[in-house]
């Protein structure tokens, strides 16, 4: 059985000081969370050392929100794995819509990347997911197929087994407007089964799928309850303790 992964993307939220204060809320709760469920949070990164300090002994992971392919170079403003990797950060946010919408990236620097935090052991989350446009045209599918196949091109078996993906129709993000769970359900089982044609099914039924967009405590559990859905990658409702700790206590 796959266990669940609940993440919060903090997004552009929470100085070091906010930050601090909302991992403190939660923490003392991690005594609860056990092994059937992972909990990641992902705060910015000026925010990512202290969080991680604090959460130390405590059962919860820590996330980036985004990295460079490069290990190192001439790219100001930009963080490499290998910084990450060594602040102890196990996972990565790769490709989320506000990164291909905003900030120019594309299918093939999500696949580099990809390559990149798996070459160093850092757990990537890739995010795909279509318009409303798309959705109404029918082409919703279509979308997320070539998304898939252009993140995981040339990524061997072994490697794509760790990878995360995490099904975020665009429409639903930030929107308050969820996917029904039954529409979430059957795209991630659509994903897998576009895993399944790449690798095989063993692949496929290895990996872990969340779904993301306006994912809250009032639908989580309805949500977390489906078959193909192995987790969340929850935005707002992450930034309140109590809400983020619901979605958790659902996914257990
Ligand atoms: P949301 O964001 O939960 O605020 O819709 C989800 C995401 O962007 O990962």
């Amino acid at each position: 059985m796959r266990e669940k992964l609940i993440a919060g993307n903090w997004k552009m939220n929470n100085d070091i000081e906010e930050s601090l204060k909302l991992v403190e809320s939660f923490k003392s709760m991690s005594k609860d969370f056990d092994d059937r469920v992972t909990v990641l949070v992902c705060p910015p990164f000026t925010s990512l050392f202290s969080v991680k300090e604090a959460l130390k002994g405590y059962n919860i992971k820590i996330g980036a929100q985004n990295m460079h392919y490069e290990d190192k170079g001439a790219y100001t403003g930009e963080v490499s794995p290998i910084m990450l990797k060594n602040m102890g950060v196990e996972y990565v946010i790769i490709g989320h819509s506000e990164r291909r919408q905003y900030f120019n990236e594309v299918d093939e620097s999500v696949n580099k990347k990809l390559k990149a935090a798996l070459e160093y052991d850092i757990i990537p989350i890739v995010c795909v997911g279509e318009t409303l446009v798309q959705r109404e045209q029918g082409i919703e599918k279509e979308t997320v197929k070539n998304q898939i196949v252009k993140a995981f091109e040339n990524i061997e078996h072994n490697n794509a087994k760790k990878i995360v993906v995490a099904y975020e129709p665009i429409w639903a993000i930030g929107t308050g407007k969820t996917a029904t769970s039954k529409e979430a359900n059957d795209m991630a089982a659509y994903i897998r089964s576009c895993i399944a044609e790449i690798y095989d099914n063993q692949v496929a039924q290895t990996i872990a799928i969340q779904y993301g967009g306006s994912v809250n405590g009032n639908n989580a559990n309805e949500i977390l309850n489906q078959e193909d859905i192995d987790g969340a990658l929850v935005g707002g409702a992450s930034l309140k303790a109590d809400e983020f700790l619901k979605i958790i206590n659902y996914a257990k």
